[in-house]
């Protein structure tokens, strides 16, 4: 796995956030392709206030527990290390986040100790669907998931959005099993 510099470096062209990692592992490339009233960055540490959760919650069910639960969260994901990468398109008249995505980087011990990219949680505001910023955000995470060592990109979707993942270079590959948890008992303790 190549070395991810996850020392940020203030730039001039962005405001000062608590990022969760370096703006840098954003493909220029992919920034240069957005209209420029949108920007494309690292999840921050303040983007609870930006509608991140109420994006999500275009694509599951989102049980909002509060900021200080969200933010607990996002640094204790920051906290491991080149593991978690998420992303947002931010609409930057309004301050209000439009598009969401996240990367996982899970390290094996197969393929010379190789790594793999799980790309989760894609989501674009409905009334900012159609323009391509599902693409964008699909090709950001996957530069970021090549440009951090890993041998593939993978994720799960429904029947439904096949066609958009294959618009964005990802091919059918076998199948996802799942089983869920039987229901938490409310405050059980998260390992
Ligand atoms: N069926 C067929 N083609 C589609 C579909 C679809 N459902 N969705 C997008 N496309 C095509 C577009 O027409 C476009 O094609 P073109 O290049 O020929 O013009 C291309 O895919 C890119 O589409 P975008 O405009 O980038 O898509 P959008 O910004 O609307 O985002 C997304 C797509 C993320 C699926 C959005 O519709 C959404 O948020 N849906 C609700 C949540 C969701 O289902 N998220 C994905 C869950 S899977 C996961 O998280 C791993």
């Amino acid at each position: 796995m190549s070395i991810i510099n996850t020392v940020s470096t203030p730039r001039a062209d962005l405001p000062s956030l608590d990022l969760m990692f370096p703006q840098e592992l954003i493909s220029p490339e992919v920034s240069a392709q957005l209209p420029s009233d949108l920007q494309i960055r690292p999840l921050a540490s303040t983007d609870y206030k930006r509608g991140h959760l109420d994006v999500l919650s275009g694509l599951s069910v989102v049980n909002d527990l509060g900021e200080v639960a969200w933010v607990n969260q996002f640094h204790a994901m920051r906290a491991t290390p080149c593991a978690y990468f998420s992303i947002v398109i931010l609409d930057k008249a309004s301050d209000k986040i439009i598009g969401v995505g996240t990367v996982f980087i899970e390290r094996k011990f197969l393929r010379g100790l190789g790594s793999v990219g799980h790309v989760e949680d894609i989501a674009v505001d409905k009334n900012y669907q159609g323009k391509k910023l599902g693409l964008r955000l699909i090709q950001a995470l996957t530069h970021i998931s090549e440009s951090s060592g890993c041998y593939k990109s993978i994720l799960n979707c429904n029947d439904a959005n096949i066609p958009f993942y294959e618009k964005c270079g990802y091919v059918k590959k076998e199948n996802e099993m799942a089983k869920y948890a039987p229901e938490r008992v409310n405050n059980a303790p998260k390992l």
